[in-house]
């Protein structure tokens, strides 16, 4: 059975963790393939609202279960954290929940040398989340990192004692100060904690469910412009996050992946630091952050805001082989009376309509494409025919730019508030049916 794919196509925060939640009753596993608890998944239903950061976005369906693949790097602390807190909500999760003894683990020294290392970049900082994200996958790619599975072994102490007195030589380099006493109590109550809960060899795993017949959905982190290769270098986060990410962070063949979801909202954001050519500054910005709710659901910074960029948009589409884009938001816009895209560059006086190998602030000028805006409220909407016909025109001019239907739009932060824009059926609130 193929493997679909869901992930972001521009910087993050698009919107993934509720379409997960939408689709998972129709997937028997969600399986997250790269990241870690950089990212804040955010999922609205019943007037309840829920941000996961590690647990696959499918934990809320008692029929699906959810995977943390060998991809993802893992905070113990955060883990336990998120498992406690959704328990306490009356979810399951130790039932449905997975976890691959190959995934690395996050120790308390990785998140000081991630502010460590942020500090020493001074005014070219990544704005990190400091979650430990880049030493951690720096550790996996040096061949020095702790797994989970290491914590089955009996030399766990000794192979731990080792990362941690290598990291503290760096940190005693880059003379930075620090008491892990607290960060240290937490991080071994959290590993008996990971302990209890259930350790797999994931690729066998997922390799059974495959030839069982079960659908599988690889739930990705981040966005494609955050990708360590084919984002915007060096801001951007430590891991694969397109496509190609769920092959080698689930141990899946790029042969079976099936549909690729690729998510995007009507507009941009970005969270931290790095070029953003679209980017609307002074209150038109800020105009776009209220209505839109602009705040990190991890770290709480507000996000720079802008219009949607094409031609990064038909990159990510590209890099990841979409099948089906869904659009998110379309309800922020209605504040607007007129929308814009940037739809190509102007790039050392020439007019470009792909992505430039840099994409530094200051050289890249957009050239915009104006639309009317629908200018009323679409939260109710529910079914493709109820859909203004200035957002219609959005929708088709994107699709036929692009060259990918837009299968699915997101009027809300709600579950429910999810349509299919070429059937004319309504949601389940539920759920999708495919
Ligand atoms: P993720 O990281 O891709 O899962 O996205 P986040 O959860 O970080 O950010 C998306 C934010 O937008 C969350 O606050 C969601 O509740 C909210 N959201 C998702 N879809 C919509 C939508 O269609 N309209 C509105 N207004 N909010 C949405
Ligand atoms: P989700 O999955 C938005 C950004 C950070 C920073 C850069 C590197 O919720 O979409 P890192 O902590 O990885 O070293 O940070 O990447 N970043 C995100 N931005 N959404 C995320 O995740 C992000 N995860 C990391 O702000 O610019
Ligand atoms: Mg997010």
């Amino acid at each position: 059975m193929a493997v679909d794919v869901l992930l972001g196509l521009q910087w993050g925060d698009e919107g993934k963790g509720k379409i997960v939640d939408v689709f998972a009753p129709k997937y028997d596993i969600v399986a997250r393939f790269q990241g870690g608890p950089n990212a804040g998944h955010t999922i609205v239903f019943d007037g309840k609202k829920f941000v996961l950061h590690l647990i696959p976005s499918g934990i809320f369906h008692p029929n699906t279960a959810c995977l943390i693949g060998n991809g993802v790097v893992i905070d113990p602390v955060t883990l336990k954290k998120e498992v406690e807190t959704l328990i306490k909500a009356g979810i399951p999760v130790r039932e449905h929940l997975l976890i691959s003894r190959k995934a690395h683990l996050i120790l308390p020294t990785h998140k000081l040398l991630d502010a460590a290392r942020e500090e020493r970049r001074g005014e070219q900082k990544i704005g990190s989340t400091l979650r430990g994200i880049g030493p951690t996958y720096s550790d996996k790619i040096g061949r020095a990192g702790i797994r989970v599975g290491d914590i089955e072994l009996s030399d766990f102490q000794e192979r731990y004692a080792g990362a941690v007195n290598g990291h503290k030589e760096f940190l005693d380099m880059y003379g930075y100060q620090y008491d892990l006493t607290t960060w240290q109590a937490e991080f071994d109550d959290a590993i008996e904690f990971l302990r209890s809960l259930k350790l797999v060899d994931s690729e066998h795993y997922l390799h059974e469910a495959q030839e069982a017949g079960k659908k599988i959905l690889a739930e990705g982190a981040q966005g494609t412009l955050l990708d360590i290769d084919f984002g915007s270098y060096p801001f951007v986060t430590s891991s694969t996050t397109t496509t190609a990410g769920a092959c080698t962070g689930l141990g899946i063949a790029p042969g079976s992946i099936g549909r690729v979801f690729g998510i995007f909202k009507a507009y941009c954001t970005r969270v931290g630091s790095g070029p953003f050519p679209t980017e609307l500054h002074g209150e038109e910005g800020d105009e776009l952050r209220r209505a839109g709710g602009e705040f990190g659901a991890t770290t709480g910074r507000p996000r720079r805001t802008g219009w949607l960029d094409l031609p990064a948009l038909k990159y990510a589409v590209r890099i990841n082989g979409v099948t089906d884009l869904i659009m998110m938001k379309a309800d922020v816009l209605q504040i607007r009376s007129e929308i814009k895209v940037g739809e190509a560059y102007r790039h050392q006086g020439q007019l470009r309509y792909d992505l430039p190998y840099s994409l530094e602030d200051g050289q890249l000028e957009p050239v915009w494409r104006s639309f009317p805006g629908w200018e009323e409220d679409i939260t109710g909407v529910r079914r493709a025919s109820e859909v203004p016909h200035a957002l219609r025109e959005y929708v088709n001019w994107l699709e036929q730019e692009i060259g990918v239907p837009i299968t699915y739009l997101s009027v809300g932060p709600d579950r429910a508030q999810t349509l299919e824009m070429h059937s004319n059926e309504a949601v389940s609130p539920r759920g999708f049916d495919f």
